[in-house]
């Protein structure tokens, strides 16, 4: 590992805007965020598959009176995100290390306002298709963890997990479905807030478009 890498980590142990394992909260966090973390009533976003946490960090800056945690099982990545964070000054921002199948230990149910999932991993072999976060047991979750009417928020550059997520909500009881695959020529342009992040500047530099659905569980 880089010596850089291993900084990040020191750092980490330090900085109140990341829950990870080895401090107190991570262990205690669940049903207590609003109350024990960010100490107001407001509503959670939770960013999955953060990565660098330009959502987060974008909507906190965007909607003060909300709070929002970036998900991601790479330290390294929750570091930028983090700093990014203090360095503008938001409280509301926050990023938990832990691989999303773990949510649950994390969060009770309905404590959840809103998901937003960025650019995951499309896992394209058919082998892996469990691990896709629009997978029916990741919904299930997310189902559960979503307090009712919650908005799920899916970007991807990729047409095969964009068409995957579609088939399995055709299966899902949902409502309020809206979609396109070119969110960039699309009426559906101002729901993304303008974020663009960085595996998204990545894909659409090599000519992909970006697809983007939204619905709630009905
Ligand atoms: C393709 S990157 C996208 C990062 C960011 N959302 C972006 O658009 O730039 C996928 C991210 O998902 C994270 N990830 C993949 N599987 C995960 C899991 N099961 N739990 C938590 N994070 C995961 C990886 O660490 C990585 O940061």
């Amino acid at each position: 590992m880089s010596r850089r890498k291993l900084l990040r980590f020191e750092e980490n142990k330090f900085r109140e805007n990341i829950v990870e394992p080895g401090k107190p909260f991570f262990d205690a966090a669940k049903g207590r965020w609003h109350e024990a973390f960010f100490r107001n009533p407001n509503l959670i976003t939770l960013e999955l598959a953060c990565g660098r946490g330009e959502y987060t960090t974008g909507l906190a800056a965007v909607y003060p009176d909300r709070n929002f945690i970036g998900v991601d099982i790479k330290g390294d990545r929750l570091w930028r995100g983090s700093t990014a964070a203090l360095e503008a000054g938001l409280a509301n921002a926050a990023f938990l290390r832990t691989p999303i199948d773990f949510l649950e230990r994390h969060f009770a149910e309905g404590e959840v306002g809103e998901i937003w999932i960025v650019h995951p991993d499309p896992r394209p072999r058919k082998s892996d298709d469990k691990r896709r976060l629009t997978h029916p047991r990741y919904l299930e979750m997310y189902k559960k963890l979503l307090r009712p009417g919650g908005l799920v928020h899916l970007k991807t550059d990729s047409p095969l997990l964009f068409e995957y997520t579609m088939e399995v909500l055709q299966q899902t009881p949902v409502t309020d479905l809206q979609y396109t695959t070119d969110l960039y020529h699309s009426d559906l342009l101002p729901l993304h807030h303008g974020i663009r992040t960085h595996y998204e500047r990545i894909f659409t530099g090599k000519g992909f478009t970006v697809n983007y659905l939204q619905f709630r569980f009905a």
